[in-house]
């Protein structure tokens, strides 16, 4: 491991560079009155040239500024968008060198005076711009919630983007009624396997469709009631034989290219095409008749601005997800776990296709 430590960086959405660094550091104070810094290790993107250049640095631990908490992580999440982000490809950049990660599980460590809502030892999840893969991190209040009892940081750490973008699409968009038919496309991915969870609880006949027998497996585990090889040419006629010839009234895709548009052209009357993103690399052209011909609608799902532009809803699905989490209906699909020292796995598993769910980093 690199000892190299850094003194200017990006993390947790904030800069840290050499002038404000006493501001935003932790100092233990000696007995003699001096102060030290304290240093923590996290996984540092210097350069977007490949994951293995990506490597575990010391750096200084962050400190609370008013309103802040700083988490000892637990658990942090690794998906599509965090693989995107450290290669360059996504279509915000981090300035370098950052730290990556969004999605985090832990236990607070410390809070800023005026933080009355979490305390020393609480377990919480939270969500960030970046810098989750880090022992510590330093975020606002609002972005941490209370984690419930008896939940791992590994299922803490999967839940909130990929649940709450899923029941943003079905219930708030796809307005998703119970018996009705819910074609997953991707259906193994991170998004994808809480897309059938949630679909399953919320009454639905749910259709995985997924390239590998492992991944459709997998989505059967939890709670698909088909599955489709949509890797095979006559996928479209096995759908419409699960469907009765009806096709599927709601559809969910996290994929996108070739696979989208032979998805809509099997849709029901009145279908809903949901568009959650793009993980073929390919971004569709539908031509507008076939709406359309179906009855139907494209509807779009981003998770970014859902709290910004509908926050009563925002509040409503989160309130949702977390009785559903507390009560034991929900339980958050963990993919494989790596030790922190392996987080290149995660990043490298992301990239090859073979994820089940979402990888997850593990911190001793
Ligand atoms: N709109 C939003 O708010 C929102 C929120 C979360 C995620 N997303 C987006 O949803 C997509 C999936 O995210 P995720 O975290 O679920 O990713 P993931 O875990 O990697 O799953 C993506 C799935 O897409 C399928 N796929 C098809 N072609 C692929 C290709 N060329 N490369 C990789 N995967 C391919 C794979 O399933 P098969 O092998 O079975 O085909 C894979 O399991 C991403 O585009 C992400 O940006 C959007």
């Amino acid at each position: 491991m690199d000892c190299f430590r850094l003194r200017s960086l990006s993390y947790g959405g904030h800069v840290v560079a050499s002038a404000p660094l006493r501001k935003r550091i932790a100092f233990v104070a000696g007995n003699d009155g001096s102060e030290t810094e304290v240093f923590m290790k996290a996984v540092v993107v210097e350069n977007y040239d490949s994951i293995d250049g990506i490597s575990i640095k010391e750096m200084p631990m962050p400190d609370v500024s008013a309103g802040e908490v700083r988490v000892k992580i637990g658990a942090a999440a690794v998906g599509f968008v965090d693989g995107l982000k450290v290669q360059g490809l996504y279509q915000t950049k981090d300035p370098l060198p950052f730290v990556p990660g969004t999605e985090f599980a832990g236990i607070v460590d410390a809070t800023a005076a005026d933080v009355i809502a979490f305390s020393p030892g609480a377990p919480v999840i939270g969500m960030t711009r970046s810098g989750a893969l880090a022992e510590y991190i330093s975020v606002p209040s609002a972005a941490l919630k209370i984690l419930p009892p008896k939940i791992p940081f590994e299922a803490g750490a999967s839940f909130q983007a990929n649940y709450l973008t899923g029941l943003y699409a079905l219930s708030a968009r796809a307005d998703l009624q119970k018996g009705e038919t819910l074609l997953v496309l991707g259906a193994a991915g991170g998004v994808g396997i809480a897309a059938v969870q949630l679909g399953k609880l919320m009454g639905a006949r749910v259709i995985a469709a997924a390239s590998t027998p492992e991944k459709r497996d997998f989505a059967v585990r939890y709670g698909a009631d088909d599955t489709i090889d949509y890797t095979k040419a006559d996928w479209r006629d096995t759908l419409k034989a699960l469907t009765g010839g009806h096709g599927p009234d709601v559809i969910f895709d996290p994929v996108g290219g070739e696979i989208a548009l032979q998805a809509f052209r099997s849709i029901g009357w009145r279908g809903r095409h949901l568009v959650v993103g793009f993980a073929s690399g390919t971004i569709p052209a539908l031509a507008f008749n076939l709406p359309l011909l179906k009855g139907g609608a494209l509807l779009g799902v981003d998770l970014a601005q859902i709290q910004q532009r509908e926050p009563e809803t925002h509040a409503r699905l989160i309130a949702q997800l977390f009785d559903w989490l507390a009560s034991g209906q929900l339980s958050p699909v963990v993919g494989k776990v790596v030790p922190f020292e392996d987080f290149r796995e995660a990043f490298k598993t992301m990239q090859s296709r073979s994820a089940l769910g979402k990888m997850i980093v593990k911190f001793a």
